[in-house]
């Protein structure tokens, strides 16, 4: 049986890539193999993680597009992940990969996404905002920035006090699950289920709070909430 092998773009230290290549590992991600490391810029830590783990990574300029299909095509890439990758994709490569390219956002789209919404700025925008909850989202990627299909959100609470720091650290531990929940289902090609039904993950103790946030969900007619029982 072939491995359905990922290509895992950077452009930082790659926590989240470490959240994949650990789960490959224990089995989490079933019959995957992460194949290839790419990041847009060079010396960063994400690209020690890919070399601690035998894994052939490179830097590719983010506006080398034929660069990037090419090696994509050479190692026969079944699926890509966007982690921290901080860059358009190319529309030959989202269209070569339709509905096989994951990213993860610090926040809970539609809501904080799109242009200039990245890193530290995501969450002093949530702040500003003044809303009680906030999370990761997994979804597909296409031409614009964050706009693709949800997969798999979780959500957390703003608590007061929160700074952006803060906030960023407790959104970055719910992200990694969340993107391993959405590489899981397409590497178990379950991604169109999830596309129709989008999950959204809450802690037991945050749910009361979030059902208001479920309401609104199901006032727009999409799925209801899961437990998050840390299950994978
Ligand atoms: C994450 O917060 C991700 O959502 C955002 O960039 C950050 C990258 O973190 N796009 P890491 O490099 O995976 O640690």
């Amino acid at each position: 049986m072939s491995l359905f092998k990922l290509a895992v773009l950077i452009s930082g230290s790659g926590s989240n890539l470490q959240a994949v290549i650990d789960a490959v590992a224990d089995g989490t991600i079933p019959d995957a193999k992460v194949e290839l490391v790419i990041s847009s810029r060079d010396g960063v830590y994400g690209l020690e993680r890919a070399d601690n783990h035998g894994i052939t990574s490179m830097v590719i300029n983010r506006n080398d597009s034929a660069k990037l299909s090419k090696t994509l095509e050479d190692h026969k890439i079944d699926g890509i992940v966007l982690a921290g990758y901080l860059s358009i994709i190319p529309p030959k490569v989202i269209k070569t990969y339709k509905s096989k390219i994951i990213n993860i956002h610090p926040a809970l789209l539609p809501m904080f996404g799109g242009k200039g919404f990245y890193g530290i700025r995501v969450h002093q925008a949530v702040l500003t905002a003044g809303v009680n909850y906030t999370g990761a989202t997994a979804h597909l990627a296409d031409n614009e920035y964050d706009t693709g299909d949800v997969l798999v959100r979780s959500v957390v609470p703003v608590l007061s006090g929160d700074t952006a720091e803060v906030l960023q650290k407790r959104v970055l531990e719910v992200e990694h699950r969340t993107l391993v929940r959405a590489v899981k289902a397409l590497a178990e090609n379950r991604i169109d289920e999830l596309v129709k039904n989008p999950v959204t993950f809450v802690s037991e103790e945050d749910r009361e709070g979030v059902n208001a946030f479920a309401q609104g969900m199901i006032n727009l007619g999409k799925a209801l909430t899961e437990t998050d029982n840390g299950d994978l």
